[in-house]
């Protein structure tokens, strides 16, 4: 067995050896912090690594490997591993995009799509799925997540862990996944990435963590701390969250990986007073291995020699390191992921480019459609323009691994031009994104004179979002709106089609565009996923995973909010003093969590609860009749949630519990079903147990969170 075999081994190695397994280091690849001073094939040869990140392709990671076994007495094979977040090579939607799917099996078709070209090209480990919950547009980062919901993010995370590891981590198409980033790293003050977080543990457990203990439940092999402190403990020292909850009440056996140099960072957090002491606050704490940092290969001899770790932790992080080599079948052949042909073979397959586009067209999210000026139709002329739209580079966006740009990913410009009629189009830039240069306006105004409609192709560069690029503006950035402007004194219809990481602010866009279509970054098919939007190919049914705010000062702004004590009511409140709201804008949204239109219209009616009263054994069944009213085939994702009326403690005015997404033909109708439990209504109460609480429901269901179709029931015991 697994354990025989390590425990076998352990009992072979020095605690030199054993420390070389908590290391790890980065190639030349991507790198987003300093190098510690450190060379890494250096460090291979003196047998100080257990892991590399960074390094890709069989022929790499195959050189890699044989110069660490060349030089490891008892042949432990070295893990690779690399952020493939949204793709390897064939790049699908930015996760945040993934997400507007609201569609599982689409996410976790990317996570196995990814996983095959990974495992493929001699990598191992994925640093995905990042499930930190994000309610503040102006961190970069929530671009790598699943947005703003609990329930929705849960769902998501297991999908893409199911995807990365499949049903066998030996299978040679799977790869070990990674939960990230333990924890409420997208609770950041202010939305400034690094920044400190602070949270009652009810907010934490209830809201931050269950999409951590969904993957582990799931199966996940891995974990990574996070850059941030949590209420006053950076989570890479922080015991709490590692020991006691992870490792300890969740049960995860799998293996703890820090942040990039977040073990060093605890000096600058102010909890340790130099190296050495940093190093033994991780490795109490339940860090396994020192991403970078070279702390742990540096100091943690002399910590256990100093009695200031044990040789059981040691001991301990070394097995769960060695537990997931084995089950990857590396101690069987460490080359077994180094095969030149299989990766040839494997990467960009039709079949994979065919399930970005998919997965890209499900994402689209239509958050406008005056007077339907969307879908196209060939026989319009119309005239592209914008920063991005004959763009190879910014399509895929943030995080896209090894993914190609220059003349391989599909622009919006060549998606046209795979369905429109090339005679009726034109493109122009403009402007650009970065630049305040006005020359190529007059131009590109010129080029929408004599157009029936002008399509705008704007957004975010892509470097605008991800790590480190958080933003106090969240509006389209750069000139383009002045460009924007111009066009519209053609008083034409506009079309406003949006590459994005991150909710914007767009009201000015709202007011005088016609249409505006969220396409966020696509990934490698993402421009034919847009033309084939505009042109009615597809219908667009991505809904959105994350509040879009009026303007910034309204952020942090999520749709599972409280009521307060002193609720404001909108307009028609009578009392407009003395309210929770703001003076000079409006507590709504512009576009809520859970929106997003069709071409086509759907109508729910007959809303109908199988009781009007449960009691805890009792499951309430939910049905709803949706019609397709409209003139196209299309989509709906159906959305449930319920409001707890009365609890021992607050709580939020809605909570999402289920989604379906639904197909319906034109002229269709049918009966969407949803079932709930009491499992399905606990929270932490004012003792802190995770319960439910006897009382009134209401239960809304619709295509958005804004909806206001309801019923009610009552919990009893
Ligand atoms: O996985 C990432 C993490 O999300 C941010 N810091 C670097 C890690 C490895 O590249």
């Amino acid at each position: 067995t697994r354990e025989e075999f390590v425990a076998e081994l352990m009992g072979k190695m020095t605690i030199d050896e054993k420390i070389s397994q908590l290391v790890q280091f980065t190639a030349d690849g991507t790198v987003t912090g300093p190098k510690a001073g450190v060379n890494y094939i250096d460090e291979i040869k003196k047998g100080n690594v257990g892991s590399i990140l960074n390094a890709t392709g069989v022929k790499y990671t195959r050189e890699l490997q044989k110069m660490n076994l060349d030089n490891s007495r008892l042949k432990i094979p070295l893990l690779f591993g690399y952020d493939v977040i949204h793709g390897y090579k064939t790049i699908f939607p930015i996760s945040l995009g993934e997400a507007a799917t609201w569609d599982t099996d689409a996410v976790a078709l990317s996570a196995r799509v990814a996983a095959e070209e990974t495992a493929a090209s001699g990598v191992h480990w994925t640093f995905a799925p990042m499930v930190d919950i994000t309610r503040d547009p102006r961190w970069g980062r929530v671009s790598e997540g699943s947005g703003e919901d609990t329930y929705l993010g849960v769902q998501l995370a297991i999908a893409r862990v199911k995807g990365f590891q499949g049903a066998n981590l030996a299978d040679l198409n799977t790869i070990l996944a990674c939960t990230k980033h333990f924890a409420a790293y997208g609770a950041a003050e202010a939305g400034r990435d690094y920044n400190t977080v602070d949270m009652s543990e009810r907010v934490l457990r209830e809201t931050y963590l269950p999409p951590f203990q969904a993957t582990v439940d799931a199966g996940v092999a891995t974990f990574m701390t996070s850059f941030n402190e949590i209420s006053g403990v950076p989570a890479t020292a922080n015991k709490f969250l590692l020991r006691d909850v992870l490792k300890g009440e969740w049960g995860f056996d799998g293996f703890v990986v820090t942040d990039y140099t977040a073990i060093n960072e605890l000096i600058p957090h102010g909890v340790a007073k130099d190296s050495i002491h940093a190093g033994e606050l991780a490795l109490k704490a339940g860090v396994d291995m020192d991403m970078v940092g070279a702390v742990y290969l540096k100091f943690l001899k002399k910590s256990l020699q100093e009695g200031n770790v044990t040789e059981a932790q040691i001991n301990d992080a070394c097995r769960r390191i060695l537990n997931a080599k084995y089950d990857l079948g590396l101690f069987e052949d460490p080359y077994r992921y180094n095969d030149d042909k299989r990766e040839k073979q494997t990467i960009y397959k039709k079949e994979y480019l065919d399930a970005a586009l998919h997965v890209a067209n499900e994402s689209m999210v239509l958050l406008k459609n005056e007077n339907n000026v969307l879908p196209l139709n060939k026989n319009q002329k119309v005239a592209f323009v914008g920063p991005l739209v004959s763009d190879e580079w910014n399509i895929i966006g943030s995080w896209a691994a090894t993914g190609d740009r220059y003349g391989y990913a599909t622009s919006v410009e060549e998606g046209i031009m795979e369905v429109a009629n090339k005679k009726n189009v034109s493109f122009e830039k403009g402007v650009e994104i970065l630049k305040d240069d006005r020359s190529m306006i007059a131009k590109a105004v010129e080029s929408a004179r004599n157009a029936d409609v002008i399509v705008a192709v704007m957004g975010e560069f892509e470097n605008m979002t991800g790590e480190a690029a958080s933003r106090s503006s969240i509006d389209l950035p750069g000139i383009q709106k002045e460009f924007l402007a111009e066009l519209k004194k053609l008083n034409k219809p506009i079309v406003l089609v949006l590459l994005n990481g991150r909710p914007l602010t767009l009201e000015w866009e709202n007011e005088n565009m016609d249409a505006i279509l969220e396409a966020w970054y696509p990934g490698t098919r993402g421009g034919a996923a847009i033309a084939q939007t505009l042109y009615g190919i597809n219908n667009p049914s991505g809904k959105l995973p994350m509040t879009f705010p009026r303007n910034v000062g309204q952020v942090p702004i999520y749709y599972n909010h409280k009521n307060t004590g002193r609720p404001y009511l909108g307009p028609t409140d009578p009392e407009q003093k003395y309210k929770s709201r703001y003076t000079d804008v409006d507590n709504s949204p512009l576009f809520p969590f859970g929106y997003g239109l069709s071409y086509t219209t759907f109508d729910y009616s007959n809303l109908k609860l199988s009781a009007n009263q449960i009691n805890f054994n009792d499951t309430l069944k939910i049905s709803v009749e949706v019609a397709n009213t409209g003139n196209y085939d299309g989509e709906e994702v159906v959305q449930l949630y319920i409001r707890d009326k009365v609890g021992t403690v607050t709580r939020p005015v809605k909570e999402l519990k289920g989604f379906k997404k639904v197909a319906l033909k034109k002229g269709e109708k049918k009966t969407v079903e949803f079932e709930i439990s009491s499992n399905d209504l606990r929270f932490y109460n004012i003792d802190m147990d995770f319960v439910a609480e006897p009382g009134d429901f209401e239960v809304f269901v619709g295509g958005s969170s804004a909806t206001e179709t309801k019923d009610k029931f009552v919990l009893v015991r």
